[in-house]
């Protein structure tokens, strides 16, 4: 495949920004998209032209590191997948693909593609853990009973990455996806109980305090998750919070 591509150049987090156009010949449609990017980067750097910067880690779904918008989606065209999962199949020959890092206030651009997601580990400092003893006395996990349904809601909300794309898909930048998958992973199994009020109360401030936006219900979010999160866990997280204000 011979592809055009328009991709955001930016050299730092004060620099204007602006799209660029690269060429790139033979791509293989089995290609992963990151590694399509990887060819175009050896073309640049043989050239003596910086490369683009862009993150990725795991390059399998996990790490929640690579955060591109292509072609106006989050981590682009297919669904349940990350970046690092997408392959060069999903285009066609002579297509024009655009490039964008995550846009959101509470995400900065680094460089490039690159943003800035501490905001979310902020969030989980917050409260998204849970106190354990571990002075030797700890209660074996397998004396406390959890029905299967809340095990399995509970590692479904558990399976969320932090990869930012909820909150790059939103019109509002909410970040209540990842939020709501946080506490709820928590709110459903006995263990989280004993901090499940200071915790949703103190993870919903910080992101306010970050300046995401809220929810509007558009449901951009899950349709974009490369997790499958749902909708529900922003319902399950705004129970949490009211609750949390009534004894
Ligand atoms: S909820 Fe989905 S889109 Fe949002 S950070 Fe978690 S895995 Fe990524
Ligand atoms: S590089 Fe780790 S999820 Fe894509």
């Amino acid at each position: 495949m011979n592809l055009t591509l328009k991709i955001w150049r930016q050299n730092g987090p004060n620099d204007k920004g602006r799209m660029v156009d690269y060429k790139v010949a033979d791509i293989s449609e089995h290609m992963s998209f990151l590694e399509m990017m990887d060819v175009l980067n050896e073309q640049l750097i043989a050239k003596g032209e910086e490369p683009v910067a862009f993150d990725h880690d795991c390059r399998e779904g996990i790490c929640g590191m690579c955060s591109m918008y292509i072609n106006g989606e989050a981590h682009g065209p297919d669904r349940e997948i990350t970046t690092c999962q997408l392959h060069m199949r999903m285009f066609n020959d002579g297509d024009t693909i655009t490039i964008e890092p995550w846009r959101a206030a509470a995400f900065p651009v680094i460089k490039d593609l690159i943003v800035d997601r501490t905001a979310f580990e902020r969030i989980q400092q917050a409260g998204g853990y849970i106190s354990v003893n571990t002075s030797g006395n700890t209660q074996d996990a397998n004396a406390t009973p959890i029905s299967k349904h809340a095990a399995d809601e509970a590692m479904d909300a558990a399976t969320c990455i932090g990869c930012g794309a909820c909150v790059a898909t939103c019109k509002n930048s909410s970040a209540m996806l990842f939020v709501g998958a946080k506490v709820s992973q928590y709110a459903l199994l006995p263990q989280g109980q004993v901090e499940a009020a200071d915790r949703v109360r103190n993870m919903v401030a910080q992101m306010d305090l970050e300046g995401f936006g809220n929810c509007t219900n558009t449901g951009a979010c899950e349709v974009e998750c490369p997790k499958g999160i749902s909708l529900t866990n922003i319902a399950r997280m705004n129970r949490e919070y009211l609750k949390s204000f009534v004894k």
